[in-house]
């Protein structure tokens, strides 16, 4: 086989054999097929696409480039919820204890935050001596013990996605939806998860700015599940503007407890409510979302998913106490207010320029080798389809130096558009797409 030839024939759109991609990806992770070669086939896959069976063997043979996990020990569905990525975005902070609550198992792998968009390790890393770093062994006594972990991904899993993915962020091959999906499918695949729960983001702080994309998207990553024996489901939601109110790690890890308490913003709890009972259906908990959501319902009046929490960061080497007490977070030395001159409906909360001004805070990375500063950020209350009186707190920005908190609230400015006339709240589950 030439390399040479399969980047041809995927050129003319002739279909590559599961052995041909087999092929390619382990002859790159091992070097022998150079970063020029690659990059000409994924721009010949951004233009020409990858049919399903093409792209679940792609996403195989990513699989198949490191090591795998299985958690043999574990009873049950070891089932994963993945995010495509957006601004405050903290629904596994909520979501992790409160489905271990109903019973569930919860071994969950999370990554870091980079550009606009969030991490759960960097939220998590807000709470005193919490520690993501586990060996496998702690990671499933944790897990056997009080149903619940959360990790940082091993370097050994899909090499070939690390090493891919560089070279796609600086050849313009990012954006192709076989690509991408083959990308998220493989690291959750390689992880164990036998059940998989996405939300797909759509809108202007999302990957996926258009509803037809993400629905490909969504509709892809499905069906890499149905040819690798994966129950998968993904719900496709609304990313224009930015989730609940908080953009920040400690922030954010201060709302999600707060959710957790029953007390969080209204569109947080019902993202994590249809996300968990998707998790259940798919953990095979329950036969129907219906039963899941009443099940998390239920579990919620227990204060169960609190202690929950707290057990999670008494095991991972954290201090509990900011459950009961999340004063105790890091806090940022200058907090400032802006608010109304005047009453209005907010016509556009953009969520791309809220993170854009979060991460100039500070709150976020513009490489994966930046420091971030856990207590910077923004909390927005300014939701669409909410009237506003003169005086009222649009948002509390948090940062360093007076000096950045004054470049914040300018940018803040043009983020946020203002009607004098009722404006509709928007919709925040768009679709359901499901094997
Ligand atoms: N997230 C991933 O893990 N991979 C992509 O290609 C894009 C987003």
């Amino acid at each position: 086989m030439r390399m040479y030839d399969l980047i041809t024939k995927t050129r003319d759109g002739i279909e590559l054999s599961r052995e041909e991609i087999q092929f390619i990806i382990s002859g790159y992770t091992a070097g022998s097929i150079p970063d020029y070669q690659m990059a000409a086939w994924c721009m010949a896959i951004y233009f020409k696409g990858l049919s399903p069976t093409a792209t679940a063997a792609l996403t195989m043979a990513m699989v198949e480039s490191g090591e795998t996990l299985t958690w043999p020990e574990l009873d049950g569905v070891v089932v994963d919820k993945h995010s495509t990525g957006g601004v405050g975005d903290k629904t596994t902070l909520v979501l992790l204890p409160w489905v271990a609550a109903t019973g569930c198992k919860i071994a969950k792998m999370s990554g870091r935050g980079l550009g606009h968009t969030g991490g759960t390790l960097d939220k998590l890393d807000a709470i005193d001596g919490f520690e993501s770093a586990l060996d496998r062994g702690r990671f499933i006594e944790q897990v056997q013990a009080i149903d619940l972990a959360v990790a940082g991904q091993t370097g050994a899993l899909v090499p070939a996605d690390q090493k891919l993915y560089a070279l796609r962020d600086v050849t313009a091959t990012v954006d192709s939806i076989p690509l991408i999906a083959s990308s998220i499918m493989s690291k959750k695949i390689a992880a164990g998860a036998e059940g998989i729960v996405l939300d797909v983001k759509v809108g202007k702080g999302a990957f996926m700015q258009e509803l037809p994309l993400a629905k490909q998207l969504a509709e892809t990553m499905v069906d890499i599940g149905k040819h690798t024996q994966r129950q998968t489901s993904a719900l496709i939601t609304n990313m224009d503007q930015p989730l609940g109110h908080a953009v920040g790690n400690a922030l954010e890890v201060k709302e999600a407890i707060q959710t957790l308490k029953g007390e969080g913003p209204e569109d947080l709890s019902n993202l994590c409510l249809a996300l968990g009972a998707e998790m259940l259906l798919k953990a095979r908990r329950v036969s129907s979302l219906e039963a899941g959501r009443k099940l998390l319902e239920d579990t919620m009046q227990t204060g169960q998913p609190l202690h929950k929490l707290k057990q999670m960061i008494a095991h991972q080497g954290g201090s509990p106490e900011v459950v009961d007490n999340p004063d105790l977070l890091p806090k940022a030395p200058v907090v400032r207010d802006v608010k109304a001159v005047q009453a209005a409906y907010v016509k556009e909360v953009n969520a791309r320029s809220v993170g854009l001004i979060a991460m100039q805070l500070g709150a976020g990375r513009q490489t994966i080798d930046d420091t971030i500063d856990l207590t910077a950020g923004i909390e927005i209350f300014a939701k669409v389809g909410r009237q506003l009186q003169a005086g009222d707190i649009i948002a509390r920005l948090h940062g360093q130096t007076e000096q950045d908190v004054d470049e914040a609230v300018m940018a803040l400015k043009d983020a946020i558009s203002w009607s004098p006339t009722p404006t509709a709240e928007p919709q925040l589950i768009l679709g359901r797409i499901s094997s």
